[in-house]
């Protein structure tokens, strides 16, 4: 049995300091340099009860709290994925940490798959939607009304736009468009990208949908954006392979952090 939100929080604070979090960041594969720029205290996931163990490859299993251009974040190095547990809820309790040590705000990262020949690999996309292909979801289970979470909007239109801005003032070209979650661990079918090309997505990934439900749950604003590491099945002679993901991603990385740096740095001020 897990310890509580609220005893989670309180490790937290005893080791990074009592002041409020103000936004939390989850980082995709390959993403995890921007934890390295946090001013601030490193935690293992296996010192927080609860908190996912297993990782993935290209993820660090640590949560970060400290300063990041002049606001307290709380930085995830990694996240579980459905594929790793069959648990679509894993990331629960560590949104529940996040909201219990004074966050209003969850930033999820990804690598994703591109389903447009004009955003190719080393793009970087802010998810204004999402389809949930995989059918499956983190509140199945859950006893309270509170599960039927109205989902309109769930990327928050202001932080968007906010984002957009920032992107713009960094010079920084980010497209804005629909994420499928396919469950993975397998990549898509090249039939199953043109399915859901047809069905509106412009890119594709395994993760992101579940941590958006459940921020949208706890009544945490949500806002995700994706670096692009490859054209999805079908879509090109590149390789998809996770390899290929890892060694990617850091094309994107940059204009990822120059957008988050200059958005967080705009709050601050
Ligand atoms: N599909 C699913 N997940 C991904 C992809 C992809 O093409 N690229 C990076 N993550």
């Amino acid at each position: 049995m897990s310890k509580s939100a609220e005893a989670v929080a309180n490790i937290v604070r005893e080791k990074a300091g009592d002041a409020p979090v103000r936004i939390g960041l989850i980082l995709g594969s390959g993403l995890g340099h921007i934890a390295d720029e946090v001013d601030g205290v490193a935690i293992d996931y296996a010192d927080l009860p609860g908190f996912p163990h297993a990782g993935v490859s290209g993820h660090k299993a640590k949560l970060v709290v400290g300063d990041l251009e002049g606001v307290r974040v709380a930085v995830f190095g990694g996240r579980s994925h459905y594929y790793e547990s069959g648990k679509g809820d894993a990331m629960r309790h560590p949104l529940e940490v996040l909201q219990a040590l004074g966050a209003d705000t969850m930033v999820a990262t990804n690598a994703a798959g591109s389903l447009h020949n004009d955003m190719p690999t080393g793009s970087i996309m802010s998810l204004s939607d999402h389809i949930n292909f995989s059918g499956l979801n983190p509140l199945i289970g859950e006893p309270t009304d509170r599960r039927f979470v109205p989902m309109m909007d769930c990327y928050d239109p202001g932080i968007r736009a906010a984002m957009a801005d920032a992107a713009k003032a960094e010079g920084v070209d980010m497209h804005s468009g629909v994420y499928a979650w396919y469950s993975g661990p397998s990549f898509e079918t090249v039939a199953e990208i043109k399915a859901i090309k047809i069905l509106g997505a412009d890119a594709v990934g395994m993760s992101t949908v579940p941590e958006v439900i459940l921020a949208r749950f706890l009544g945490l604003k949500a806002a995700a954006i994706s670096c692009i590491t490859n054209m999805a099945a079908g879509m090109s002679d590149e390789a998809i392979s996770h390899e290929h993901t890892k060694a990617m991603a850091p094309l994107g990385a940059a204009k990822l952090e120059k957008v988050l740096r200059r958005w967080l740095r705009d709050q601050s001020s």
